[in-house]
């Protein structure tokens, strides 16, 4: 018999196998100084394009003055015990009820992580009867509270309605033999490629199908809609989405998140959450920042105003310089280009110590083999400078990967990743 842990010293995981290379670098690196549009990594000053602070409020002076007065008021332990149990105050429920205001729900509820809070959510809305009809690009939360269903799941190609619609009559078929209804989950804006869910479509179809829709708005909200109530607002198709979902890890600049949905729906995930039911209460300081931030969202239209020029202004500039954006419907601008691994290396290498210029970097498996993916999140803080200084950048590292200057400085890399 094999020891539980012989593997971890023989398979690190598709990412740990890495690790050696890329930590430090392009993986954990260590962004520091105070959030915003210039920061420090490995000493030098880089223009940050991998932080979600879209609306730029992680470091405005009123959200810090009202964090660091919630900090030393409640500190960090308050309150203590699951809502259930001893953590439940009235603040609680009053960023609930703006929350579900806001998203124009009848009802919201908080849970302390996006990404546990949707594992759990779904966990909690399906029985082993029940269907579950999924993108096949949707985040790892989602996966994840998938791989928890005891019951069938189908994917769908990625915004593919025709392949919706497909899988939709293969859920039916089966709901109907079992007796159970059909759960679609979509992204609100899919954070990789940055289209927005087929929302308007997806709901279209409850004409001809019966299902309950779930939707993950982690980028939409803040961002999207005329008042940044995202991705629903904007496709005027708020009122169709059964489950909204949000987290506060984006535009609103801190920790935890919520779902929205009518009064009964979340009176029901209140009690059958598990992540949340079994689980210390969001803490007040956050609950009080979160206050602060929606207040700021809400009234401060000028913050995704000056959010989405800084978008125009860099979108439009690279593709006037002709760099493929993709598919991009939001603030999320991927830059596709053609190379190998070992060349997006060097060329993410020369673009942050020779230009200073700090971005994610995708490469296969995520997206196909030969492309490489440099991910730009435009925020409310970036300045014409920023963007006019990454644009010269970004044709400076083209005309290098096209005259075979990172090939050449690869090799090297390549030898020593051992390829
Ligand atoms: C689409 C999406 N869903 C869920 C999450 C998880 O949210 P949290 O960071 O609050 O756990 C994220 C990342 O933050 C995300 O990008």
């Amino acid at each position: 018999m094999r020891d539980l842990f012989d593997k971890i010293y023989t398979d690190k995981g598709p990412l740990g196998k890495w690790a050696d290379q890329a930590e430090g670098y392009f993986v954990f690196p260590k962004l520091e100084g105070e959030i915003s549009n210039r920061m420090r990594f490995q000493g030098r000053e880089v223009i940050t394009w991998s932080v979600n602070d879209y609306l730029g409020l992680a470091n405005h002076p009123e959200v810090r003055k009202v964090d660091a007065e919630a900090a030393s008021q409640y500190g960090s332990a308050y309150p203590m015990g699951a809502r259930m149990m001893s953590g439940h105050t009235e603040l609680h429920e009053q960023l609930q009820d703006e929350l579900a205001e806001f998203v124009e729900k009848e009802a919201a509820y908080l849970v302390n992580f996006g990404y546990q809070g949707m594992v759990s959510a779904i966990d909690s809305l399906v029985t082993k009867e029940d269907v579950i009809v999924y993108d096949v690009d949707t985040h790892a939360c989602i996966i994840d509270g998938v791989r928890l269903h005891m019951g069938k799941r189908f994917t769908y190609k990625h915004n593919d309605i025709e392949s919706i619609e497909k899988n939709l009559e293969r859920a039916t078929k089966l709901a109907e033999k079992t007796g159970g209804g059909i759960l679609l989950i979509s992204e609100g804006v899919f954070g990789m490629r940055g289209e927005q869910g087929r929302l308007k479509e997806i709901v279209a179809l409850k004409e001809k199908f019966n299902f309950r829709l779930l939707v993950d708005d982690a980028h939409g909200f803040g961002t999207l809609g005329k008042r940044g109530a995202g991705t629903g607002e904007e496709q005027g198709v708020q009122d169709e989405i059964d489950v909204y979902f949000a987290t506060f890890a984006k535009s609103m600049a801190s920790t935890g998140a919520f779902f929205a949905a009518d009064k009964e729906i979340i009176e029901y995930m209140k009690y059958n959450m598990r992540s949340q039911m079994f689980a210390k209460s969001l803490q007040m300081q956050l609950v009080v920042g979160a206050l602060k931030r929606l207040d700021m969202l809400r009234t401060m239209p000028e913050l995704k105003e000056r959010l989405w020029k800084n978008v125009r202004a860099l979108q439009g500039g690279l593709r006037e310089r002709g760099f493929n954006l993709g598919t991009t419907q939001t603030c999320i601008t991927p830059v596709y280009l053609k190379g190998s691994i070992p060349e997006a290396m060097a060329l993410v290498k020369d673009l942050r110590e020779n230009h200073g210029v700090f971005c994610s970097i995708v490469v296969y498996p995520v997206i196909p083999k030969g492309l490489i993916l440099l991910r730009l999140i435009p925020t409310a803080s970036h300045t014409a400078e920023d963007i006019q200084d990454t644009l010269n950048a970004f044709s400076a590292i083209r005309e290098r990967l096209e005259n075979g200057t990172y090939k050449r400085l690869s090799a090297a890399v390549a030898e020593m990743m051992g390829e």
